[in-house]
């Protein structure tokens, strides 16, 4: 399906706020703020769409009682609450409990510094339907974090997801040494795949103000998670003017700077 021309660059995207870092700063000295769930309720009045965590194995950042909290408040407020995490039976036995309004499936090694690369949809695959299975069978639509290739939208689309969310960490470090043109094309393709298969799309990872733009130019990408650069910004505007002014960059690309 080809999307409809009138869709301007930019409009109607959503933008979900990871709060990881807020935690991160949090944990660095064991006190209980900076508070995430202070954190969510700020980004949602800037205007942001949805709140995004990861709970990693490690706890490095968001531990359990974020997610319980993040959730049940989240859930009150009508607002939506991904929950990024690896395929595991903890973790899928934390989301049927916690009840996020989704759940975005990740590849987690310990030692990784971020989620580098993306979920091996096609390796994997039988693992994953299961796991996939599981979670929606109790109501949590699931998203799987990948490379944008026409070959992973193919396995993601018979892993009977509704959404895929597409890595763009290759893009975001492209775009910081040439422009990242050539990558921002490949999103661009494998988010038009993914849509002809009927699945929604999202991307992140490494998104800033400046990137934005060459990922909302793919009118197929209706969901931004963005984390790192937000946090980072919010730590000399505030959060407040950190989430709208991502908001802006999202819904008006054509005044990025390039
Ligand atoms: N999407 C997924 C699946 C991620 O794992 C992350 C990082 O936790 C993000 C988006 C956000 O990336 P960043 O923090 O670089 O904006």
């Amino acid at each position: 399906m080809v999307a409809p021309t009138s869709v301007r660059a930019g409009e109607n995207v959503r933008l979900n706020v990871n709060i990881d870092h807020v935690a991160t700063l949090r944990n660095a000295r064991g006190t209980p703020y900076p508070d995430p769930n202070l954190a969510a309720r700020i980004c949602i009045l800037a205007g942001a769409h949805g709140i995004t965590a990861h709970l990693r194995e490690d706890r490095r950042h968001i531990v359990d009682a974020d997610v319980e909290s993040l959730a049940a408040e989240l859930r009150e407020r009508g607002t939506l609450f991904n929950m990024e995490m690896g395929a595991s039976d903890e973790m899928i036995g934390i989301a049927l409990r916690t009840r996020p309004t989704k759940v975005t499936l990740v590849p987690e090694r310990r030692e990784e510094r971020t989620t580098e690369g993306g979920l091996d949809v096609i390796q994997k695959h039988a693992a994953l339907k299961v796991q996939i299975a599981r979670l929606q069978d109790a109501g949590i639509p699931v998203s799987v974090f990948v490379e944008p290739m026409a070959k992973t939208m193919d396995a993601c689309a018979s892993l009977g997801v509704p959404e895929v969310e597409l890595h763009t960490g290759e893009y975001a470090n492209a775009y910081e040494s040439f422009g990242g043109f050539a990558h921002s094309e490949r999103l661009g393709i494998a988010a038009r795949h993914a849509k002809g298969l009927g699945l929604r799309v999202a991307a992140g990872h490494g998104l800033t103000t400046a990137n934005v733009a060459g990922v909302v130019a793919h009118v197929e990408i209706e969901e931004l998670n963005i984390g790192h650069a937000l946090v980072a910004d919010a730590l000399f505007v505030g959060l407040d003017a950190a989430v709208r002014a991502m908001l802006e960059a999202i819904s008006h690309p054509e005044w990025s700077r390039r």
